[in-house]
């Protein structure tokens, strides 16, 4: 017979947010059998930056107890152990397929059942996929896709089994550029593709962008811009043997990634809550339309106060603040507390190869290059101011130390009068440093 449980508090996705909901449950006294986390994914919640970087390095890769959360923010490690030394239930391997927010129910894929009082939505995105567009040939083996655990196990064992092959990658965003980087240190020969006409538009400027793609170019990666993938080719096996670009060149493959964006996961409350901009809309609390239903992470679209505006995030550092969020204002409400509203400052960061860059505030209105942006030299360290109506509003630095990179984020915090912007350029990181 199918099981029956009920919880006070369901957080249903076991990913980033997830994991950090937990902790801050604890923190605000959770009581031993009142929280239940429900995970499509057979491990405990973990750092899924990991996946794109240190999972797939050719020597010491990561491995899981490694990763699991809070080592990107620097506290105790939640293993396994954590979640039932405090009591809360790891329900792992477990599909949710059907929610209903009327009866407070949740529906499992083996037919299991699980009520709730408050239920925090933490489903995170998955990958949007070329066959979702009908791509022909897009469904060949080895064609791959990067979200989850299972699919970074699929990448490494591809790249073990085409070791000196032929890598294309399809996309130029985050993982577009994270993958080229570490398909090219597992010695495969990699082509990067992808439409714009240069890569990571939706932050780079084309300034920032050339450097990245000088550098990928000179350590051996090829790029390919302007273009999309129009079809696959496979051979008897199904396995893909080349990509046919738009521009009618083919490209030979052994594996192709494809990292072309994303997609909330909010289909099982369609119609049952109210969405915007594409995500669950929430306020500052992460409640979203429905009393007691809260989202975070990936999935909420939220009042972002500094900006007077409501946004969605798909970066590591807001799905945790957002959860923490959520879990203070659960609790402060049952203790009739006022919680502060959430004081998001947007951050966003990368590594790949020797690179490391971090950005902070809202790319938006001109821009001010400055640094040494020269991808030959040993230690390039350049930065990007974005100013709008006189005030820096974002600031992007490639290769900073801790100091400068809390320095930048200072900037984009207060906002100060920009003044020259030949005076900025020629100031660069001095500038950040007088904030
Ligand atoms: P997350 O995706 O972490 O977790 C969602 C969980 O819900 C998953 O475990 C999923 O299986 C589960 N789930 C979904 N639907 C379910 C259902 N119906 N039933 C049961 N379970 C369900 N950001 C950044 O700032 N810097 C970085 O370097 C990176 N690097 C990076 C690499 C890779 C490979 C990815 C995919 C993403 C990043 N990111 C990043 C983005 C960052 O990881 C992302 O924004 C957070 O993981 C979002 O956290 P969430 O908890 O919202 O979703
Ligand atoms: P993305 O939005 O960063 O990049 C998508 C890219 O796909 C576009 O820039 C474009 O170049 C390309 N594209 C779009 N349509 C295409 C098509 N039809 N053919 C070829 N190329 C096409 O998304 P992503 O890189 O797939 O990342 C997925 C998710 O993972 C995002 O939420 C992202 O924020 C997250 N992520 C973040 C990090 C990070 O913050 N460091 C790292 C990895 C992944």
């Amino acid at each position: 017979m199918a099981t029956e449980k009920h919880f006070k508090y369901v957080v249903l996705g076991g990913g980033v947010s997830g994991g950090y909901a937990a902790r801050e449950f604890v923190k605000q006294g959770v009581q031993p059998g009142e929280l239940a986390i429900i995970s499509k994914e057979a491990v405990a919640p973990y750092e899924r930056p990991a996946l794109s970087k240190a999972y797939l390095f050719p020597q010491n890769p990561a491995r899981l107890p490694g990763f699991h959360v809070c080592v990107g923010s620097g506290g105790e490690r939640l293993l396994p152990e954590w979640y039932s030394e405090k009591g809360i239930e790891l329900i792992l391997s477990t599909e949710i397929v059907k929610a209903d927010l009327a009866t407070k129910t949740l529906t499992s894929a083996a037919g299991a059942t699980f009520t709730y009082e408050i239920l925090v939505i933490a489903t995170g995105s998955s990958v949007i996929k070329l066959s979702d567009f009908g791509t022909p040939g897009a469904d060949s083996n080895n064609i791959l896709y990067l979200r989850e655990i299972d699919d970074a196990d699929k990448l490494h064992a591809a790249i073990q089994a085409k070791k000196g092959g032929k890598a294309v990658v399809v996309g130029g965003g985050y993982i577009g550029l994270e993958l080229s980087a570490v398909l090219k240190m597992n010695n495969l020969d990699v082509t990067m593709v992808f439409p714009e006409p240069w890569c990571m538009p939706r932050l780079f400027t084309a300034k920032i962008a050339a450097f990245y793609e000088s550098y990928y170019t000179n350590k051996g990666v090829k790029i390919v811009k302007g273009t999309v993938a129009v079809g696959f080719d496979a051979n008897a096996n199904g396995d893909v043997t080349a990509v046919q670009l738009n521009d009618g060149s083919v490209l030979e493959a052994d594996i192709v990634v494809v990292g072309v964006g994303g997609r909330p996961l909010t289909t099982l409350f369609k119609g049952q809550v109210a969405e915007e901009k594409g995500g669950i809309k929430t306020d500052a609390s992460f409640e979203t339309s429905i009393p007691g239903v809260y989202a975070v992470g990936d999935v909420a679209t939220f009042p972002m106060k500094i900006y007077n505006d409501v946004r969605r995030v798909e970066h590591v550092d807001h799905s945790r603040k957002s959860a923490e969020q959520a879990v203070k204002a659960i609790k402060g409400k049952e203790a009739g507390e006022a919680v502060p509203e959430y004081e998001y400052l947007p951050y966003f960061y990368s590594r790949s190869f020797d690179l490391s860059w971090q950005f902070y505030g809202d790319n938006v209105g001109e821009t001010v290059l400055f640094g040494d942006s020269d991808p030959s030299s040993a230690k390039p360290k350049f930065g990007s101011y974005w100013i709008k109506d006189g005030k820096v509003l974002g600031v992007f630095l490639e290769g900073g130390s801790p100091d400068e990179n809390s320095a930048i984020a200072k900037v984009a915090k207060a906002q100060p009068a920009a003044g020259s912007l030949e005076e900025l350029k020629k100031e660069g990181l001095q500038f950040a440093s007088r904030i």
